[in-house]
């Protein structure tokens, strides 16, 4: 029974930060300023938080985001982690690059505990995570710079394997492939990207579509399964309204 509930601490543990005093000092660091709210706040953490993973400059982190494995996280100068933003990091990380936005509750996992090399989340500069998004990064998410994604975007490398009708999906393994998303592409409102996928440079994915195969460079695609409706060739694109900038 001890062993039963020692070895369940142990697990535990094994899923919040890469070492017992690594979790500790994190732990320690959360329960101190991470619930200061202000500005105040903004800054204890961009003070304290450089102790338990990497900050490049300063990063405003507010108050109430949660992290793990910080000691895997890199964030640029200027990145925003807003209210709610969760950001799992375990082996190979997550890398936010300069002056990108990470919107409320805004959910980034790589949560690789298979040992998958090119698991991990790297975006760019100059980006925005929009509001609870969904980012799962067993195969690897790579995003460029100037991209912009809508709420309740959904990027999920990984796919469970459930070919075998005699055993339980959840015992059958998964593959994970990863997804690119190219510079300046912008993916609309809850899209869902599936693994494998490469969304190219400058294309946009129309809000609700599910992208199941690249996407090529400076296309619109839309629907179940996504298909390109629209090649960007220079068209004005102004004929639903005012363009504001
Ligand atoms: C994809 C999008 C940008 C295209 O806008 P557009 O350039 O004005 O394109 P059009 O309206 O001319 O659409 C072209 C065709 O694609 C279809 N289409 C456009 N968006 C679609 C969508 N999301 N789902 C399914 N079909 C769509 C149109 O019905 C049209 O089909 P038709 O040629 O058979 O009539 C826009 O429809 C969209 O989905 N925007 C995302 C909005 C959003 O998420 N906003 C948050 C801001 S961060």
């Amino acid at each position: 029974m001890r062993e039963g509930v020692l070895g369940r601490a142990r697990l535990y543990l094994s899923w919040q930060a890469s070492s017992l005093g690594r979790y500790i000092l994190e732990q320690f660091l959360f329960a101190l300023v991470g619930w200061v709210p202000t500005v105040v706040g903004i800054g204890l953490r961009a003070l304290l938080y450089r102790l338990i993973l990497h900050m490049d400059g300063v990063a405003a982190i507010e108050s109430g985001v949660r992290l793990r494995f910080a000691s895997n996280i890199r964030l640029g100068n200027g990145v925003y982690l807003d209210q709610g933003v969760y950001l799992h990091a375990c082996p190979n990380g997550i890398e936010i690059g300069e002056g990108t936005f990470v919107m409320h509750h805004a959910e980034l996992h790589v949560y690789n505990f298979r040992n998958i090399p090119h698991s991990g989340i790297r975006i760019g500069r100059n980006c925005l995570i929009s509001e609870f998004n969904v980012l799962r990064g067993q195969g690897g998410i790579t995003i460029g710079d100037n991209v912009y994604t809508a709420p309740l975007v959904q990027m999920l490398a990984v796919d469970h394997v459930y070919d075998d009708p005699t055993r339980p999906i959840i015992e059958q393994g998964i593959t994970a492939k990863g997804i690119v998303v190219e510079d300046n592409a912008w993916i609309g409102a809850g899209a869902i990207m599936l693994d494998g996928v490469r969304v190219g440079k400058g294309a946009v994915v129309g809000a609700g579509a599910v992208v199941t195969d690249d996407v090529p460079p400076h296309t619109v695609v839309a629907g179940v399964p996504a298909k390109v409706v629209k090649r960007i060739e220079g068209q004005a694109t102004s004929a639903r309204g005012v363009v504001y900038f």
